[in-house]
């Protein structure tokens, strides 16, 4: 038998692409590769791109540059750009930079085996379709190593909703739904393998309405079918729409054990003017009810979110606004972002904020996220929660975790092994995580 080949991914972006990463990385395990960490011994590199934001965009290209000595050293080597940038801009890639032997979109990447045994015959193969056919199908079994205790597992792709600043319609596609009995094989498959936990993804996962037996299913409803996995213990699921955000989903939250008391739910900005113009269809006040409401089926709930500030004609009192919705929500985490123009989306030909306006505004947003963040974080000592272990410390006895919240919890004197779930006292927080001791 010949020795195997070596595969070098890097992963950017979102959750998905971390999932579409290890699918690809299975898919071409079929053709005798395994995975390696460095590009440098690589048969193949493959880079998993993201197009949300300019800067993640022409990322890849320098990446690109980058291995440009090592292709010389060996030519053999085929480099392929997989994700969202490869859906965008798959035709550029390949004019830009002469290097990549294949371009490959995140619908097609089933396709990955024929391709590269085209692109190992010296051809330079592009594939950014959007097929008929199920790729989750179409790819192989997953392979029944062991794995760590957490997992994503992608129940949804696509999106209709059509914000004005965003390109995850374009290069992902119409939301479409895994069929439920192929989620619940899979994630059976997934827990015999060592999973406790599964973040089930969707670009708007909780617009899922995937087929099961009796017509289509919501999340809720395939929520409550992936409780009675045995050896399951925890459920989680990003990221979720207000506008989807239906009762059955909220009602879980209060009823459901093994589903975590942590909402991801971006709301983008806090001026009606700005989330009209964003086609967000939904108002402050609106989401404001929706926490209200959440919070009412499981008071605990750590909140999430994402903003965008700088977006076209954002004035100061519209970003005033942003900061009065995060003051009144209080969020236990979130991501902020500097409006970002992408090309072909309706935003990108408004007039534009002044990016040091918008830089100062990102200062002042993230100030207060980064308080709220550590208040909600602080506010766990004294408190016991549920700890999943998921690796050793850097300290000796040390095991680190998370909590139902997702925060990272260190425990000292931990006879735990990594897989295991404790009760933990919360001792004292610091920059980024919790520390605590065993309760039993
Ligand atoms: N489907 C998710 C988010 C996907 S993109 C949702 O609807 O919430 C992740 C985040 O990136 C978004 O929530 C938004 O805050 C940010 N984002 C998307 N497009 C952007 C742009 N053009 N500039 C800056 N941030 C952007
Ligand atoms: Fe992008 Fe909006 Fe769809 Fe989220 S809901 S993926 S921000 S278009
Ligand atoms: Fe980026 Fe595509 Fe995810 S644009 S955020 S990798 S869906």
């Amino acid at each position: 038998m010949s020795a195997p080949k070596k595969l070098f991914i890097k992963t950017y972006g979102c959750q998905m692409n971390v999932y579409d990463s290890e699918r690809m990385a299975e898919a071409l395990g079929g053709e005798g590769y395994v995975e390696t960490k460095s590009p440098d011994d690589a048969d193949m590199i493959l880079l998993n791109t993201c197009h949300i934001r300019e800067k993640a965009a022409e990322k890849v290209y320098s990446e690109l540059g980058r291995f440009k000595g090592l292709k010389a050293e060996k030519p053999d080597l085929k480099i392929g750009v997989a994700g969202c940038v490869a859906q965008a801009e798959g035709q550029e890639i390949m004019r830009r930079q002469p290097l990549v032997d294949l371009v490959v979109g995140p619908q097609s990447y089933h396709r990955l085996p024929e391709m590269e045994a085209k692109a190992r015959e010296g051809e330079k193969v592009l594939d950014t379709d959007f097929p008929e056919e199920d790729k989750f199908e179409k790819l192989k079994n997953r392979p029944k190593a062991k794995r760590g205790p957490t997992a994503f597992l992608t129940v949804q792709e696509g999106c209709d909703k059509f914000c004005a600043f965003c390109v995850v319609p374009y290069t992902r596609g119409a939301e479409v739904s895994r069929p439920a009995d192929r989620i619940l094989r899979e994630a059976q498959d997934l827990v015999e393998r060592g999973v406790r936990e599964i973040t089930l993804l969707g670009q708007n996962v909780n617009a899922y309405h995937g087929a099961g037996p009796n017509g289509d299913m919501t999340l809720a409803q395939l929520i409550w079918e992936l409780d009675k996995v045995d050896g399951l213990e925890r459920i989680r699921f990003t990221t979720s729409h207000p506008n989807d955000m239906q009762d059955d989903l909220i009602e879980a939250h209060g009823t459901c054990a093994k589903l975590m008391p942590y909402l991801h739910l971006p709301v983008q900005a806090g001026s009606d003017k700005i989330l009209k113009r964003m086609n967000r269809a939904h108002t402050a006040e609106s989401y404001l009810r929706l926490i209200e409401r959440i919070r009412a089926a499981r008071p605990d709930i750590l909140i999430s979110g994402d903003f965008i500030v700088g977006f076209p004609e954002e004035t100061e009192a519209d970003f005033q606004a942003t900061l009065d919705l995060v003051e009144e929500v209080k969020y236990g985490t979130a991501y902020s972002f500097k409006y970002s123009t992408r090309p072909g989306t309706p935003a990108a030909e408004r007039p534009q904020v002044d990016p040091k306006e918008a830089d100062d505004r990102l200062q002042r947003l993230q100030a207060l996220l980064t308080k709220q963040q550590r208040e909600v974080q602080d506010s766990m000592v004294g408190r016991d929660v549920t700890v999943l272990f998921e690796k050793a410390g850097r300290f000796p006895g040390q095991m680190v975790g998370k909590s139902d919240y997702l925060h990272a919890v260190h425990v000292a004197d931990c006879d735990r092994a990594i897989g295991d779930l404790a009760r933990v006292r919360i001792l004292s927080s610091g920059a980024n995580s919790l520390a605590g001791a065993l309760i039993d």
